[in-house]
């Protein structure tokens, strides 16, 4: 097994590692140790069981709980097994398989609306448009390791609020429907595994700083959007079929670029609980 980094800020990429079979007790250690290093892995050329995806979730921890969309097309889930959720724009009777289907989808750290939000998750590459549809990763530790100490010192103590709009991709898409869920956690958060601080915001669901009048909080959040999602903080991936990606959501986020609304896209997904609330 060899581990290479995929970019300056965030990334490891994972040769020689057939998830199909039985790890060793070193290997596992090792993926683990790089999870934490790296933040986002790549695992290229698997040609995965839902069960071995689901298996390669257990080396990072607890699966998570998934909502599933069942008004999407219920049909297309009967053979998927629990854990398992399907990324897609393929229609059915014209109806979507599965969730988030279209368009490029803003910076975001999944679940970050629930009280403990997912500790990681795994995306695995089945069918990928011919351009588009890549997934931008951007490193939490380095958005904080370079803000000023006056940013530093300014956001101590501040927590913000997240909110998520059922099936939004871009800010202000919710069209009226009732938020998903709303949860506030601090702007500058620890990742307890590793111990490093990483700066806990994102375009998509941060709706504002608990406390602040709106002119004061935008002003905050204005400047931390841009400021994390600078391109010497981020690796862009573009996918090849067999790939499968775990990433961190505690120290990570993420975004999807646009791809042609006329072809296919589908990745099966699995979640991995975290063990406490982001402090
Ligand atoms: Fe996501």
């Amino acid at each position: 097994m060899k581990i290479s980094p995929l970019a300056p800020a965030i990334g490891g990429r994972i040769e020689g590692c057939d998830l199909t079979q039985t790890l060793e007790a070193t290997q596992i250690r090792q993926i683990q140790k790089a999870f934490l290093e790296h933040a986002v892995l790549l695992f290229p050329g698997q040609t995965l069981a839902h069960q071995d995806q689901l298996n390669a979730a257990r080396i990072f921890g607890e699966s998570g709980t998934l909502h599933r969309p069942r008004e999407f097309q219920p049909k297309a889930y009967e053979s998927l097994p629990d854990g398992i959720m399907m990324i897609s724009n393929i229609r059915e009777d014209g109806v979507p398989i599965g969730s988030l289907p279209d368009g490029e989808m803003m910076f975001h750290h999944d679940m970050i609306h629930r009280e403990i939000p997912d500790k990681a998750t795994l995306l695995y590459a089945v069918e990928i448009p011919s351009v588009g549809g890549d997934t931008w990763f951007a490193s939490g530790y380095a958005a904080y390791d370079t803000l000023s100490d006056k940013w530093k010192r300014r956001l101590e103590g501040l927590s913000a609020r997240h909110v998520y709009h059922y099936g939004s991709t871009q800010k202000g898409d919710e069209k009226g429907t009732p938020a998903f869920g709303e949860a506030a956690h601090p702007i500058v958060r620890t990742n307890h595994e590793t111990g490093r601080k990483c700066l806990y915001v994102n375009r998509l669901m941060t709706v504002g700083v608990v406390g602040l009048e709106a002119t004061e909080s935008d002003e905050i959040l204005n400047f931390l959007f841009d400021h994390c999602e600078q391109d010497a903080f981020v690796y862009k991936h573009q996918w090849t079929i067999g790939d499968l990606i775990v990433w961190d959501n505690r120290c990570s986020m993420h975004a999807r670029t646009d791809f042609p609304g006329g072809e296919r896209r589908l990745l099966f997904r699995t979640t991995v609980k975290d063990t406490q609330a982001p402090a």
